[in-house]
C-alpha cells in the first residue's frame, strides 16, 4: 500500500511531462504554429512561370521541355533552311529574333497558327520571297504538340534578344 501510494505522483508526473513535451511538439508543427506565424511570403497562390536561361518568362502551359524540342526541330528541320539558324533570318525567309512581327502581334497563340496553317504568297509582305511557308512546316508535318513546340521555341527566340 504505502510503496503504491508513493510512486504514484511520481508516475503521474513523469506521464504528465510527456504529454506536455508532446503537445508542445504538435502545437509547433501543426495549427499553433501557422497560426503564430505569417503565412510563407514566398509560397506562391498560382505557379510561377517558367523562365528560360535568356530570362524570357513563358507563356502559361509552355516547358522547357517544348522549347528544347522546338529548337531542335526548328534547327535540324526545315524552318532553318528559309528562317536561318536560330531565327536570324535569311533570303527565303524574315528573322524571328527581333521582336518584330509581320503576321500576327506574335502572342503564342498567334504563333501556333502561323506555323499550322502557314504563310501563303499572296500573304507575303516583302514579295520578293521566293518561295510560300508551307503549313505545319510542310515535309516536316509537325504533329499539333510538335508545333506548338516549335511556337515555344520561336517565342523564346523572339523575346530573347531584342
Ligand atoms: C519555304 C521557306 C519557309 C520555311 C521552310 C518556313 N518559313 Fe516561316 N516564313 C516564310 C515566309 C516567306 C514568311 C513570311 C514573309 C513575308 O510575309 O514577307 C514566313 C513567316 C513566318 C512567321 C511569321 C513571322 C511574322 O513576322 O509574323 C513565323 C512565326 C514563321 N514563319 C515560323 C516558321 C517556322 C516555325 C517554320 C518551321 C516549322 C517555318 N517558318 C518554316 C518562309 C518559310
Amino acid at each position: 500500500m504505502r510503496r503504491t501510494s508513493r510512486s504514484a505522483p511520481i508516475l503521474t508526473l513523469a506521464l504528465s511531462t510527456v504529454a506536455l513535451v508532446a503537445a508542445g511538439c504538435s502545437g509547433h508543427g501543426s495549427s499553433g504554429g501557422s497560426a503564430a506565424l505569417p503565412a510563407p511570403a514566398a509560397a506562391p497562390a498560382a505557379p510561377a512561370a517558367v523562365m528560360t536561361a535568356s530570362g524570357v518568362r513563358l507563356p502559361a502551359g509552355v516547358t522547357l521541355q517544348m522549347v528544347a524540342l522546338g529548337d531542335s526541330l526548328f534547327n535540324s528541320g526545315g524552318c532553318q533552311r528559309c528562317h536561318g539558324q536560330k531565327g536570324v533570318g535569311a533570303k527565303n525567309a524574315p528573322a524571328l529574333v527581333d521582336g518584330t512581327w509581320q503576321h500576327s502581334k506574335g502572342s503564342y497563340e498567334e504563333i501556333i497558327t502561323t506555323v499550322t496553317n502557314g504563310v501563303a504568297k499572296e500573304e507575303f509582305k516583302d514579295t520578293t520571297r521566293p518561295f510560300a511557308m508551307r503549313a505545319r512546316g510542310g515535309p516536316m508535318n509537325l504533329t499539333d504538340d510538335q508545333v506548338k513546340a516549335v511556337a515555344a521555341y520561336v517565342y523564346s527566340i523572339s523575346r530573347g534578344r531584342k
